[in-house]
């Protein structure tokens, strides 16, 4: 008599029951007329008169077990049906929050499409620069003024101008990087954060956002570079963008030049944001300085090149009409949400 009782314990124990008919299905199978404690209280007649008292203690026992499991089943199943019955599915759905690209990216892939359709490569480099692909190799003298004109953020000083690690100051570094790894054909653009040690206002960050571009190869003049960038404009802001380049001075650029668009926003007539000029500056350039290519193992005398840098962000600037540069990096989503691909 105990086995049973234990047996049926074990399988009341594991009776799963999720729904109204298995409910049904379990009160017959073990309280019903017929069902199996029913079943022992019969056998109990042909139990031993010295045993009877015991066993009765144990069929009574069990019943009570399972008339208590049978009522925490229907109770937990009325329950979970209540909270069924709670749900609505006529309502209609929590709506589902498109998120948006930020308008950095997709300028940066806009001016990464540009550029690829007319066989530009993308290359990167690393945030944290020594000297050498920062400065040295890109002809900044050690102790040079023109060093001046980065504000640069150094992470370890060195002795040594040359053996200091900064945050790259501009894509420029990635420059050298290409030229000490691939033999010239080379055209590649560079895109990638930088940082400056400036003040944050509405015009200046510590952190932005540049491409770099490269092309190196035999009789590279002055005139591919004029062409490839007028395209870039055209591209970017329209068929009726025109360039026009003003002599500058960089280290590693030969002449040098910086590049302003026609007026994007007031079509040239002259507004605030040209300040009545009716140009725009995007981008410095120049023909790569022969002690550049040098300094990565390039021969000068066989090879010419062109390299320009642009801010994203003065990009994103002209196409967006944003002229706060922290509103960029502030993470705002009622100004991130305003932004999409089909400008
Ligand atoms: N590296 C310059 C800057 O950060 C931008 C630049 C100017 C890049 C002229 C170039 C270049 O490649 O030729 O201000």
């Amino acid at each position: 008599m105990e086995n049973k009782v234990k047996k049926i314990r074990e399988e009341v124990e594991s009776f799963i029951v999720s729904s109204s008919e298995e409910l049904e299905k379990f009160r017959i199978s073990f309280l019903g007329s017929k069902g199996s404690v029913k079943g022992l209280f019969s056998e109990l007649k042909n139990v031993a008169i010295e045993q009877k008292r015991e066993a009765g203690q144990l069929v009574n026992g069990l019943r009570e077990f399972v008339q208590n499991k049978f009522d925490v089943l229907k109770e937990e199943l009325e329950s979970s049906s209540d909270d069924n019955q709670k749900i609505d599915t006529s309502l209609p759905g929590d709506s589902i929050e498109l998120g948006a690209r930020h308008p950095l990216s997709l300028v940066r892939s806009e001016i990464i499409e540009i550029f690829s359709r007319i066989g530009f490569t993308v290359s990167e480099g690393p945030e944290i620069e020594d000297d050498w692909h920062n400065f040295s190799a890109l002809n900044f003298p050690a102790e040079h003024p023109a060093r001046d004109m980065q504000d640069t953020f150094f992470i370890a000083k060195g002795d040594t101008p040359q053996e200091e690690i900064a945050l790259r100051t501009h894509t420029s570094s990635v420059q050298v990087r290409v030229m000490e790894n691939e033999k010239p054909p080379i055209r590649t653009i560079s895109p990638g954060r930088v940082y400056r040690n400036e003040a944050i206002s509405a015009r200046a960050h510590c952190f932005f956002h540049q491409v770099e571009g490269l092309y190196i190869d035999k009789d590279v003049s002055f005139a591919d570079l004029k062409q490839t960038l007028l395209n870039f404009a055209k591209e970017m802001f329209g068929d009726k963008a025109e360039i026009r380049l003003r002599p500058s001075y960089f280290p590693f650029t030969e002449p040098s030049a910086e590049v302003d668009v026609s007026c994007t926003i007031c079509n040239s007539k002259g507004c605030n944001v040209c300040k009545y000029t009716g140009w725009l500056e995007i981008l410095g350039c120049g023909m790569v300085d022969p002690n550049v290519l040098e300094a990565s193992n390039i021969d000068s005398k066989e090879f010419s090149g062109f390299a320009f840098g642009m801010g994203v962000e003065r990009i994103a600037q002209l196409k967006y009409k944003v002229n706060d540069l922290r509103l960029y990096s502030e993470n705002d989503v009622r100004f991130l949400s305003q932004f999409t691909s089909g400008m």
